[in-house]
């Protein structure tokens, strides 16, 4: 076989296509530990970079240092490596990127541009005329199309486009790319997303067409918790450029200008991301984005160049798209002419349906829901004000197909009313795309389940920001459950690009006094309202820390230093003796550890009252837990800082006003005493006494935890950390309320917002909060990775370069096995017991070390890249780990 690296990324993607980085990062994983590499960049064939041989073990973000990059240039490279022993591996195969535009007229307020006339400038186009304006009715879709001339056929042709609300840009009568709802949610007033597709098959010498359709989406649509629409405008834009390349070398291009037509009598007549769409399919414009289609009735295009929007940026992150489609697992009638369609699993997306003999102008309607009534009824009133219901309306023909574009819903159910017969359904699973990076399997159908539910809660609820929700009128990037959460993600999935972008979205949304929001993007402006909570707006420094440990990019603490920075000061400027108790007018009090057990406590017969951390203690934790971390980020970039003294006074000011001597701490809640000991905040001798005191705190709760969102993995780990992994298995294991274990054999196929969403006897919890896809919970998959399969990072070796395996079996679990596609190579870990015989298995990519800690407290041993294999007896006593 031969060797040679493999998985080639560019600013952490494959083959990524208009950057405007302008030194773009390389990476790879190579074949064998690594001494030294050479990168060879080459343009047009002729190469522009060549590295040499290069004295190296660095295999992650290499930055090009060749001559500039041209605007919209593609770029090929290959890489090889050499190992210790001088003997070199082949060359990979080769990887490309293309660059996005620099030419002036693009990059609107960018400061190297400086456009020369209004023709050089691509204009934002869309509807010339005032549209009537209702904040009860979505906006309808603007059509735009511009017919032009291709001499000769064509070498390469590239659309970069972009939109203020979503579009979906056609050629000659094909959808471009695979991308949805693009450009996707960014604060448009201080960023707009570009795209960039490779459309070279899609034209042809002669007329061409290119179309564009625009809706609503985040920028003019309903938005979660905001009062009615047009949160950022109302004039739907459209903003592009083709560039058509002859093989002779000539370069053309048509831009948004003048010569669009335009019209917004189509057949969607409204559609928006919470209220689902509405099709007209009689109005349909048949052919409007082919050549020959006379646009003589539509309009002129409204032309603006300067609207106070953008800049207009490179896409950074994996593109929105349909991932999946299912077929549905079987179709009720509980009353004469409503089907009700179940996919058989909760998830994120729309449907594609198929409808047969319809007439003309019959309405049909498909209302989407989570989980049914007791009569077989799709239960909506979860759904809160949004309104998940898409709208037909037939043209009359023997069959007629549906797809929604401009919307999406949270679903498992999909209830048909006005059709005759059940329609065939798809369900179509989209979100952002980052790939699939773990797995997890084990001997134990109710975790492996759990871990199944988690996954497709993550997947529902990554939509160019982390949403707390898919479903009701919500679906914001709350800070607070991805801060939770930010691990289990990064095992499931590469979130690296996707959590850059959406840093980048909450240094926009940072206050001018350096408050982080409780969620971003933050339409409702965050001067205002909803920031600086203690948990949520320390998302802020504990995501880029785990992206640091996780991804070993100091590019990403550097570019978020200051922003961090900013918010620890702002804590600390109002945090007198050191004591987080001012959370400010504009935190609008604390969220606190949200959704503890105080909020079902009915269910547990626990005193009312004992789940709930004090907010001074809670937020004292993450105050004196982000400024311990913003220390450690600081050494990393290697500045002098003044936090790891200030985190070591939050300490000893925690002690002194929570921390009794014997390790009680004020409130004798579990979260108090979790946070305190994941947090590390308690002096040594006091932390296993703490743990003793938060294994009594479960007792009211009959072994349960009363714990929120915010401590609820953290006990897990730290219940594990203390030498009662027994406890943390005995929980993953439970089927009462509260337990992961209720939820999936309670139907849940996605992870609930809270413990008690439905219960047996009771029904469902409020419908003013009561989403079932709501990951924060769902946290504990960390815990299943780390514990039950093993796998830690090492933040002293960050990018996975070196790790510690530690599977700490229990729990009656005969076998786990685990696997994680870290970025320096495939890590697996795979353990069983058979005949009192404990053996593991672990692979240990190139170039990377690790620790192997089995669980019989023998010593750990320290392995290099190979597959290992150890064993011993399973009679072991489990020992504390390390604090
Ligand atoms: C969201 C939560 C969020 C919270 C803030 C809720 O409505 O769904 O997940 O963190 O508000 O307390």
């Amino acid at each position: 076989m031969t060797l040679r690296p493999t998985s080639l990324r560019c600013e952490y993607l494959t083959n990524p296509l208009g950057l405007d980085v302008r030194c773009p990062r390389l990476s790879w994983v190579p074949p064998f530990d690594q001494a030294g590499y050479q990168i060879i960049v080459t343009h047009s064939a002729l190469k522009v970079w060549d590295t040499a041989r290069v004295k190296s073990d660095e295999s992650l973000q290499i930055e090009y240092a060749g001559p500039p990059l041209e605007s919209r240039g593609r770029y090929e490279w290959k890489v090889r490596v050499w190992n210790p022993k001088g003997k070199a591996s082949a060359w990979s195969a080769p990887a490309f990127w293309t660059m996005g535009i620099f030419t002036p007229g693009w990059h609107l307020f960018c400061p190297w541009d400086q456009p020369h006339t209004d023709q050089d400038m691509t204009a934002w186009i869309g509807e010339s005329t005032a549209q009537t304006l209702s904040d009860k009715q979505s906006l309808p879709a603007t059509y735009l199309r511009r017919a032009f001339q291709v001499k000769e056929t064509i070498k390469r042709a590239t659309l970069y486009a972009t939109a203020l609300g979503v579009y979906e840009a056609r050629l000659n009568g094909q959808r471009i790319g695979d991308q949805v709802l693009a450009p996707e949610w960014t604060d448009y007033r201080r960023r707009v997303q570009y795209q960039t597709y490779d459309v070279t098959a899609l034209v042809r010498p002669g007329e061409n067409v290119l179309g564009a359709i625009l809706g609503a989406g985040w920028f003019a649509g309903r938005i979660g918790l905001s009062e009615g629409r047009f949160n950022y405008g109302h004039r739907l834009r459209f903003f592009a450029r083709l560039y058509v390349e002859t093989h002779d070398g000539q370069q053309e291009y048509i831009h948004t200008d003048v010569n669009w037509r335009v019209n917004s009598d189509g057949p969607i007549l409204g559609a928006d991301i919470l209220d689902g769409e509405q099709y007209d399919a009689r109005k349909e414009f048949s052919g409007w984005d082919t050549p020959g289609f006379s646009d003589a009735d539509w309009k002129p295009a409204g032309v603006e160049w300067t609207p106070n929007f953008g800049p207009v940026v490179a896409q950074k992150n994996e593109p929105i798209r349909i991932t999946q489609r299912l077929i549905p697992v079987s179709v009720t009638e509980p009353h004469p002419g409503v089907f009700i369609i179940d996919l058989g699993q909760n998830v994120v997306g729309w449907c594609r349906s198929t409808f047969h003999q319809t007439t003309p102008g019959q309405v049909i309607k498909l209302r989407h829901a989570e989980v049914l009534q007791a009569d077989g009824t799709i239960y909506f009133e979860n759904m809160r004000t949004a309104a998940p219901i898409d709208t037909y309306i037939c043209r009359g023909a023997a069959t007629e197909m549906f797809e929604p574009r401009f919307t999406y819903h949270g679903f498992r159910y999909v209830e048909v009313t006005g059709a005759t017969q059940p329609p065939e359904i798809v369900g179509c699973v989209l979100h952002s795309a980052a790939p699939e990076t773990g797995s997890f399997a084990c001997s134990s159908p109710l975790l492996n389940k759990i871990m199944g539910a988690i996954q497709w809660t993550q997947r529902g609820n990554l939509h160019s920001t982390p949403t707390d929700c898919p479903q009701r009128d919500e679906r914001l990037g709350w800070m607070g459950d991805i801060q939770v959460f930010s691990q289990t993600a990064i095992f499931n999935r590469d979130m690296a690009s996707f959590f850059r972008k959406f840093m980048q979205d909450v240094r926009e949304a940072q206050t001018l006094d350096g408050r982080f929001p409780d969620f971003a993007p933050h339409p409702q402006g965050p001067e205002n309202r909803f920031t600086a909570n203690p948990g949520w707006a320390d998302a802020g420094v504990i995501v880029p820390w785990r992206q640091w440990v996780n991804y070993g990019d100091k590019t990403l603490l550097a570019e978020h230093y200051a922003a961090m920075q900013r918010w620890v000061d702002y804590v600390d400027a109002r945090s007198h003796d050191h004591i987080w108790r001012d959370f400010s007018m504009l935190a609008m009090g604390t969220y606190g550890d949200w959704l503890n057990a105080d909020t079902f406590i009915n269910l547990t017969g626990a005193p009312w009252g004992k789940a709930t951390c004090p907010k001074d203690v809670y937020a004292t934790a993450f105050f004196a837990h982000s400024t311990e971390l913003l220390g450690k980020m600081a050494g990393v970039l290697g500045k002098k800082s003044r936090y790891d003294r200030l985190a070591r006074q939050i300490r000893a000011a925690f002690n002194r006003e929570f921390v009794q001597r014997d390790g009680k701490i004020k409130g004798d809640t579990q979260a108090g005493y979790v946070l305190a000991l994941h947090f590390d905040l308690l002096p040594k001798r006091l932390r296993p006494l703490a743990a003793k005191h938060l294994v009594a705190a479960m007792k009211p709760y009959n072994g349960h935890l009363s714990t929120g969102i915010q401590s609820t993995v953290r006990a897990m780990l730290e219940l594990t950390r203390w030498g009662y992994a027994d406890i943390a298995y005995a929980l993953i294991n439970k089927t009462t309320i509260p337990s992961w274990g209720y939820m999936v054999e309670h139907g849940g196929t996605t992870i609930w917002e809270r413990w008690d969403g439905y219960v047996e006897g009771r029904g469902f919890q409020t419908p003013a909060m009561n989403s079932f896809n709501h990951y924060a919970i769902g946290a504990v998959g960390e815990w299943m990775y780390r514990v039950i399969g093993g796998l830690n990072p090492d933040e002293a070796a960050p990018g996975w370069r070196h790790f510690v395996v530690r599977p700490i079996p229990g729990g009656g679990l005969k076998w786990a096995k685990v696997a994680y596609e870290s970025v320096r190579g495939l890590i697996r870990s795979e353990w069983r017991i058979e005949q009192d015989v404990f053996t593991l298995e672990v692979t240990v990519p190139a170039n990377t070390t690790a620790t192997i800690q089995l669980p019989d407290a023998s010593k750990p041993r320290r392995v290099k890249a190979g597959v290992h294999r150890f064993k011993t007896k399973s009679r072991f006593v489990i020992v504390p780990l390390p604090s």
